[in-house]
């Protein structure tokens, strides 16, 4: 305290709440942090919005137990996964509030509804619209522990959710984790966790990729999703509406029906703002290191994309990364996403991203070499096609490492041929988890190789393994034997 004012510690940059703090003391430890080292405990912090992960939005449960938690939050922006520090009984102001409106909905729990009331007037929004869908991030005990497991507690008392809601991946396959090495005791939180999404309404699907399990929305439809990756691959691919939401935003929204009208629910926030020039940049890997490149110079953008023709799958690693190096939640690109021809790029910020860029980010992002003990591919989770092109590759050899593919009980249950044939080559196909939510440091895993930017930067970051990013191709003719 100054002269009887809170002094207000102002974050140069915007802040990812799932690995960027370290919940024990407070301490920002996001690498690329101006104010990496600097503590947020005990002060009022101001910070522009948050990056990355949707499960960010539990940390604020995790510094409140540590007594590490901040005083105050200031917010430039509205940003559901900072907001979330409310109901963790965080206070968070906006910049520039609007006026408070009313959400008449009956029969749901009230704090839920002045929750929605509260994000409304920070984002001046435009009243409220019914939504058709939710997407749930924050399944996994590895990411949300004790303390979002005490939420899920007490919240699935009263809430039940209204709309369709699917789930993101566990923090383990959750017919095979023996198989997987999963402790007993991380086992059981985890599966108290699914059974209290369940008691609430939430369907199993557990992938990262509900718009290929069920859950796919149309052109233009409003919903509320988690996941980051999600958020981004159905805003610019399909065409839907949703801001990226946190994983407690998630669960009042599927319980209550609504959302504030704002930002990506609103034509004038989807109009891109960056050209990038990706002329040349083929292949999931490099696609995922490009999105790697343009979130993390530019967190916010909307950018729009010259120069390529993505498949799918290319798309999902390109929005999956730029996701989790910054806080892109949509972009557009030239002759293929369905917006990109409704609207023209405003001001003159351009960024060209080459194979040279491709190779330092791979650099910056990759600790070692030598071999790994683990290969994991499926961030995000594997398409049909994918699991596929492994089986291609890999046919007639067999791994000298061990090899985990992740993808969705959906596109397993569809694939058993394509699976004999992987784990002729010795991989092993898992469900309803990935690399990054399971808690692969607790099996005894160190070094990992990955295809994904997104996962290198979790496995980093996140669960402090050293890791390596090759494209597949790569690792089967370095891994595999004839
Ligand atoms: Fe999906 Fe896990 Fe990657 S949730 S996007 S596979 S980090």
């Amino acid at each position: 305290m100054r002269g009887g004012l809170l002094e207000i510690l102002v974050l140069g940059k915007p802040i990812s709440w799932l690995d960027g703090v370290d919940v024990r003391t407070g301490e920002i430890v996001q690498r690329d942090h101006p104010q990496r080292g600097t503590s947020i405990a005990g002060r009022a912090i101001k910070i522009p919005h948050s990056i990355g992960s949707t499960v960010g939005a539990y940390t604020f449960f995790k510094l409140v137990r540590n007594k590490a938690a901040p005083r105050k939050i200031i917010l430039e922006k509205p940003d559901s996964i900072t907001m979330a520090a409310v109901l963790a009984g965080i206070p968070v102001e906006m910049e520039h509030e609007g006026p408070v409106e009313e959400l008449k909905v009956e029969g749901v729990p009230e704090n839920f509804v002045r929750y929605l009331e509260k994000e409304a007037s920070f984002s001046s929004a435009r009243g409220f619209v019914r939504i058709n869908s939710v997407h749930l991030s924050g399944i996994s005990y590895a990411t949300i522990g004790e303390e979002g497991l005490d939420f899920l507690k007490k919240v699935s008392k009263d809430a039940r959710f209204r709309v369709l809601a699917t789930t993101n991946p566990a923090g383990m396959d959750l017919k095979r984790w023996r198989k997987m090495g999963i402790p007993e005791d991380f086992a059981e939180k985890q599966l108290r966790i699914v059974r209290l999404l369940l008691k609430m309404g939430a369907v199993p699907t557990f992938t990262c990729t509900p718009y290929l399990a069920g859950n796919l929305p149309t052109f233009g439809e409003h919903i509320c999703w988690g996941e980051s990756s999600a958020v981004s691959f159905v805003n610019s691919v399909i065409g839907a509406r949703t801001n990226r939401e946190g994983s407690i935003k998630g669960i009042v929204a599927a319980t209550v029906g609504y959302t504030p009208l704002y930002g990506k629910h609103l034509d004038e926030e989807r109009i891109p703002n960056l050209k990038v020039d990706m002329a040349g940049l083929k292949g999931f890997t490099e696609f995922s290191l490009a999105g790697y490149i343009i979130g993390r110079e530019y967190p916010s953008a909307v950018p729009f994309v010259e120069g390529v023709h993505p498949s799918y799958e290319e798309l999902k690693a390109f929005g999956a990364a730029a996701a989790a190096s910054g806080g892109i939640e949509l972009f557009h690109i030239e002759g293929f996403t369905p917006e990109a021809h409704i609207f023209s790029v405003s001001g003159n910020e351009k960024l060209k991203v080459e194979g040279s860029d491709i190779i330092e980010a791979r650099e910056e992002l990759s600790s070692y070499n030598g071999d790994p003990d683990l290969i994991a591919v499926g961030c995000p989770h594997l398409s049909m096609k994918e699991l596929m092109y492994l089986a291609e590759l890999s046919n007639g050899k067999r791994t000298k490492i061990k090899f985990w593919a992740f993808t969705s009980r959906s596109v397993l249950a569809q694939c058993q041929g394509t699976v004999k044939m992987l784990e002729k080559a010795g991989i092993e196909v898992y469900a309803d988890t990935c690399m990054v939510v399971s808690p692969l440091e607790k099996i005894g895993f160190r070094r990992v190789v990955t295809n994904s930017a997104k996962a290198a930067k979790y496995l980093r970051d996140l669960r402090g393994l050293d890791v390596m990013i090759l494209p597949l191709e790569e690792i089967v003719k370095r891994f595999f034997i004839s």
